[in-house]
């Protein structure tokens, strides 16, 4: 479903400052895969080259979307072909209301309103339809915000950048249950759109999100490089208990020999 082969990628305002070099990712039709790193590692960066944010530039590689070559599609465009984003940090926009940009995602996709106050009410986002994007919402309500958006915008691959971060417990298991709506993996909802071909990628440093979600495949990255990749569950009792400083030792993020990942 999505396939990244070897991408070296820099920051275009500043040439010559490499972020994420000779990474190689595959996520296999309705595969949902989390991405753990420690802070700077690239994360942030992978997932915005993936959804073709201006900021970056990819040097070499390329991004396959369901066998379509997207490197040098647009932003517009990769959202047409079925790519949506959770930002870890999206911009607070004076001027546009919930409302609206709500209303321009449904619309998008040839749906009726209702579904707006459907879902708001679900994420319990309906006195913030009326606000500017973003503005004075706490940490926890932008992440609903932002799960509101994809969820309008039902896209067929998720990109999610640390969902839960910022969340309290109680909303914690409402994000939990209505990103399984959005991945496709809960049961079906009354309003929204059925589709078992979703797939995703979530970027998560304390795991919770994945009490509530069911993930397929799990990958560490250092340095801007994916160098292992396995069971989520074992990849993250691993990184709790030698932590991020002995994965970036290891042999296999500075192996080329791919035999060396552990499954
Ligand atoms: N647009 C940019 N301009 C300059 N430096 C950038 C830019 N984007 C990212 N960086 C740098 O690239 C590195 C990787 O950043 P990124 O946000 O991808 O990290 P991350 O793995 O998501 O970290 P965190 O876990 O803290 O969110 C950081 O050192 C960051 O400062
Ligand atoms: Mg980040």
């Amino acid at each position: 479903m999505l396939k990244i082969e070897n991408l070296k990628v820099e920051v275009t305002d500043e040439p010559d400052k490499v972020i994420l070099d000779d990474l190689n990712l595959n996520i296999p039709e309705g595969e949902v895969h989390v991405l753990f790193g420690p802070n700077g590692s690239g994360k942030s960066t992978l997932l915005q080259t993936i959804m073709g944010f201006p900021a970056y530039r990819v040097l070499e590689g390329s991004i396959l979307f369901r066998g379509e070559d997207i490197t040098n599609k647009s932003i517009t465009e990769r959202a047409k072909l079925g790519l949506g984003i959770s930002m870890q940090r999206p911009p607070n926009i004076p001027g546009l209301k919930l409302q609206k940009l709500a209303e321009f995602l449904v619309n998008q996709r040839r749906e009726t309103t209702a579904e707006i106050g459907y879902i708001a009410k679900k994420l319990e986002m309906r006195e913030f339809l009326s606000r500017d994007l973003n503005v004075h919402f706490s940490g926890g309500e932008i992440k609903r915000s932002e799960l509101l958006q994809l969820l309008l915008q039902a896209p067929k691959f998720i990109l999610l950048d640390e969902p839960e971060s910022g969340v309290d417990i109680q909303a914690l298991k409402l994000i939990g249950e209505m990103t399984n709506v959005l991945l496709g993996t809960s049961p079906r909802q009354p309003t929204y759109p059925w589709d078992k071909s979703r797939g995703g990628l979530v970027i998560t440093h304390t795991g919770h999100i994945l009490d509530y979600i069911h993930v397929d495949r799990g990958h560490v990255m250092c340095h801007g490089h994916i160098g292992c990749s396995g069971t989520p569950s074992r990849l993250l009792d691993d990184i709790r208990n030698l932590g991020y400083p002995e994965c970036a030792k290891c042999h296999r993020f500075t192996s080329k020999d791919l035999s060396l990942k552990i499954t």
